[in-house]
């Protein structure tokens, strides 16, 4: 593969979570791959009073910890290319400094001005910094790109996600402005792509004459950990729905593009979230369910409820866990279901989208067995990446016994010794200045247009219940009442944990 240019890769938040469990293992996966150019410095820069060696020894641990390339031989090598820079990103001042440090490293490492910028901050100096950045001319492209990749939220809600389009569109051109969605550079989800347009067999099933509905769902075992006061201004709807979800959604539903140009892939996407039936505020109760993990004993040993989790007001009424139903008004779709879930502190943790196809207009085999409605697609991002279908086949012996079975593929079957981490090919993307992976502001002003009526109905209607689930099981159990049909409820992967599964109303 053909190296990016040279270039600054600068990190805003290096002290953070992100930049320590992700970001970092993920370039040094790429520096050992030869994936990095020669000519290649990355600056972390935050508030915390760090200086080049210690920073570097925190990248030192945070590697070994968490990089995925089993291959530490090179990690000092790595470090020398690895820098620190004490500011306080508000204060415009500070920027003079940054400048002129970057301006230094430029010279040392023959670098021209090809720079990345990382927002790996909270969410509120996201206008902040590229402001500051624009004031010092450091958007200038003059000499070199600039690009600037946002982390998610872009907002909060729709008219937050406008305000900070506008202020960046001042200062960024469009083409330089890259907003990351994680879930995009799994190869998983990449490969929803591929299943679809690679293999003729799905096309012509893949449309409301044969799909019943499709359900997407994304579990996670794990608490919000240390994120208490990310996660009281966010709540699951806008954490995992109004992007990776929908993100996802947009691939299983989108039509074939013309060619995998990032335009095109990318037009296909947005017209998906432009034909989502708008939800009315009255029907928010009908066709949504949020809940919060309330404290359990887990195997003997007992959880905390979100609401005694760090940072978390005793009274929060914050989701947890959100599930929706909704339609996409086009030809393939018209009338057709689908169903999206996700929460904290579920059994386990799990990412997979099951297409479930229609029963046979008349079955003929023993009535006692509900096989025929179990034909299912169950596309698994992850763990366990994969692909299994549920057919039903015939039970050897006497008469016409039906039972269903699985086909099941497995990554792992592949020979490739592992599936390079989704920030790992979004970074490597951001320098070579490919789009394609990343989120156009038109869809995410979409996908808030869409989700707008559920958050604002949350927030208005007293009378919609905010659910109590046990930790360690499926979520409200309310949310089986979304799905319509006779028997029909999620599929779920493994059993509650928590020794008893507590429901009520918050
Ligand atoms: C992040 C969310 O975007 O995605 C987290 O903020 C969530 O709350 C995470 O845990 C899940 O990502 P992954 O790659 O582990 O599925």
């Amino acid at each position: 593969m053909n190296k990016p240019d040279s270039h600054l890769f600068v990190i805003f938040g290096a002290s953070g979570d992100l930049t320590k469990r992700k970001l970092v293992p993920a370039i040094y996966s790429l520096y050992v791959q030869n994936l990095l150019p020669d000519n290649f410095t990355l600056v972390g820069v935050s508030r915390s009073e760090l200086n080049d060696s210690s920073f570097r020894e925190k990248m030192e641990n945070a590697i070994n910890q968490f990089s995925q390339i089993n291959n530490f031989s090179r990690i000092e090598q790595f470090l020398q290319k690895v820098f620190y820079i004490s500011m306080d990103s508000t204060k415009p001042e500070d920027f003079d400094f940054l400048k002129n440090r970057l301006q230094k490293l430029r010279t040392e490492f023959k670098i021209n001005s090809n720079t990345i910028f990382y927002l790996s901050t909270p969410p509120n100096l996201y206008s902040i910094i590229p402001h500051n950045l624009a004031a010092h001319n450091l958007n200038n492209q003059k000499d070199g790109w600039v690009r600037l990749i946002i982390e998610k939220p872009f907002g909060n809600d729709y008219d937050s996600a406008q305000n900070l389009e506008n202020e960046l569109i001042k200062s960024w051109d469009d083409e330089q402005i890259y907003r990351i969605d994680h879930y995009l550079g799994k190869e998983t989800v990449q490969n929803l792509l591929v299943t679809r347009f690679s293999n003729g067999i799905f096309e012509p099933l893949w449309n409301r004459n044969y799909i019943h509905h499709v359900e997407v769902t994304s579990a996670e075992s794990i608490g919000i950990e240390d994120r208490g006061v990310y996660y009281e201004s966010t709540g699951a709807l806008r954490d995992m729905i109004q992007n990776h979800l929908l993100q996802i959604v947009g691939l299983i539903a989108m039509e074939p593009p013309s060619s995998l140009d990032p335009s095109a892939i990318r037009n296909e996407i947005l017209k998906v979230f432009q034909s989502l039936r708008p939800i009315k505020e009255e029907d928010v109760q009908k066709v949504s369910i949020r809940g919060q993990y309330i404290a359990s004993r887990i195997k003997g040993e007992h959880v905390s409820g979100y609401r005694e989790e760090k940072s978390v007001d005793s009274n929060s009424t914050v989701e947890t866990y959100a599930a929706l139903k909704f339609y996409i008004d086009n030809w393939r779709w018209g009338g057709i279901p689908f169903y999206i879930r996700t929460g904290k502190r579920l059994p386990t943790t799990v990412n997979e989208v099951v297409i479930h196809f229609k029963k046979t207009p008349h079955f003929l085999f023993s009535k006692d067995r509900e096989v025929n409605s179990c034909n299912q697609l169950v596309l698994r991002i992850q763990p366990d990446e994969g692909i299994l279908l549920k057919f039903g086949m015939k039970i050897p012996g006497a008469g016409f016994e039906v039972q269903t079975v699985n086909m099941d593929f497995h990554y792992s079957d592949l020979s490739v010794d592992r599936i390079p981490s989704a920030y790992e090919r979004l970074l490597y993307d951001a320098m070579k200045g490919d789009t394609t992976l990343f989120a156009r502001i038109e869809e995410v002003m979409a996908a808030w247009k869409f989700l707008m009526p559920v958050i604002n109905g949350w927030k208005n209607n007293k009378k919609i219940p905010l659910y109590g689930y046990s930790a360690g099981t499926w979520g409200p159990e309310y949310a089986d009442k979304l799905i319509e049909g006779e028997n029909m409820s999620w599929r779920y992967p493994c059993k509650n944990l928590a020794d008893d599964g507590v429901y009520c109303e918050l």
